[in-house]
């Protein structure tokens, strides 16, 4: 990550004139995890740390970007296959082709990027690379468009072309983060309730596992298919079902003994997954922070027996952060297998937490763990 002056001077270098700057956010889910692509709910904010990219538009059709943050350079021309093994690099051509599918007239545009997100941390530096470096593409090309749309079409770019079927969590907040807010999304209708997260008395803080966030494609379309699997058997009972998020927990527990054993858990995660984020939401409203600690710290039990997504690493940092004072709760937050945990500290014990969490996790497993404490900022905009 260099300082947007650096960029502006790096990209006049590389180009020979001036760009215009975009910028994109990475993000923390405080809870609601794996419940997106099952039209449930989830309470993501995005955070201060952003991606930004730097574009000026080209008279031709070709697309040439580069990183600050990794090797190589990108080219191709709208439109054509692209071959490059640059992963950061699909990213970009993924969400241009996927603009173009949608007959966006795009001009060719050269683009500098740098990341500000964590790169593979679970803070969803992929999803602030899709949605700057589209909303980058189509601002020098003049093509307005709506950012929930921007948020579906990075997300089918994302699993075009990364082969993760995701939801649309990440790109969502990406778009459409409040500074100051977490948004209640239902990733059904696809509209969100604003929940102020300016707490007075207690902060976010990510500590990142350091063990990679490369999520296995493999795990999580798998646990995308036993959800489904589970709506078809369960749709035996419940007819008018159509997603996990139909399902209410009375239904499920009348039901769950029909489920192979796996299905069972991942529904009942989900299903409960989905009612702890609505209750989180009314007690964040309540200004109740320890039943929010309580319901994160259920989410994570819930993530690591019945959804299997947890390690080693990120439950030795929730047993850790959980005898810590002033911790009210703590979780895994993504998709998992690594990444980050989220956690709700008071704010006058922070400085002690990060102190501990250090200690203990580093003399466990010999890693530091990064930790940063998160404001709740704005999704996608041009910066000035
Ligand atoms: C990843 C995906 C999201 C969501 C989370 C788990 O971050 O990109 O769509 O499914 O995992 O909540």
């Amino acid at each position: 990550m260099i300082t947007m002056d650096a960029l502006r001077a790096q990209f006049l270098e590389l180009y020979g004139r001036e760009p215009r700057v975009f910028s994109a956010p990475g993000r923390v889910n405080l809870i609601g995890e794996h419940t997106d692509y099952n039209d449930g709910f989830v309470l993501p904010m995005a955070i201060d740390r952003r991606t930004f990219a730097a574009a000026a538009p080209r008279n031709d059709k070709t697309i040439k970007a580069a990183s600050t943050n990794e090797s190589g350079r990108i080219e191709f021309e709208i439109g054509r296959e692209y071959s490059s093994g640059h992963d950061w690099g699909r990213y970009v051509f993924g969400v241009a082709e996927c603009l173009r599918r949608d007959e966006f007239d795009l001009r060719g545009a050269d683009l500098l990027i740098t990341s500000g997100v964590p790169i593979g941390a679970g803070l969803s530096s992929s999803a602030a690379l899709e949605i700057g470096a589209g909303f980058a593409l189509l601002n020098v090309s003049e093509q307005p468009i709506d950012l929930v749309d921007l948020a579906l079409l990075a997300q089918r770019a994302e699993r075009q072309f990364a082969g993760t079927q995701c939801g649309v969590m990440d790109q969502y907040i990406a778009c459409l983060g409040i500074e100051g807010h977490a948004l209640m999304i239902d990733c059904r209708s696809l509209e969100y309730r604003a929940v102020p997260i300016d707490l007075e008395n207690a902060r976010i803080v990510v500590c990142n596992s350091m063990i990679k966030h490369d999520l296995p494609a493999g795990e999580y379309n798998q646990r995308r298919a036993e959800c489904e699997e589970g709506v078809r058997r369960l749709a035996t009972y419940l007819p008018d079902i159509q997603a996990l998020r139909d399902v209410d927990i009375d239904d499920f527990n009348l039901y769950a003994g029909s489920l192979p054993e796996t299905v069972r858990r991942r529904c009942n995660h989900v299903i409960t997954e989905n009612a702890r984020t609505g209750a989180a939401v009314e007690a964040l409203e309540h200004g109740d922070l320890t039943r929010f600690g309580k319901l994160m710290y259920a989410s994570h039990e819930s993530l690591r027996l019945d959804y299997e997504v947890s390690c080693r690493e990120l439950d030795l940092l929730v047993a850790i952060a959980s005898r810590c004072d002033g911790v009210f709760g703590a979780r895994m937050t993504g998709g998992g297998f690594g990444g980050c945990t989220v956690n709700l500290v008071a704010s006058n014990l922070v400085e002690q937490f990060i102190t501990t969490v250090s200690r203990e996790y580093e003399k466990e497993t010999g890693m530091h763990p990064d930790c940063y404490v998160c404001r709740a900022s704005a999704g996608v905009r041009e910066e000035r």
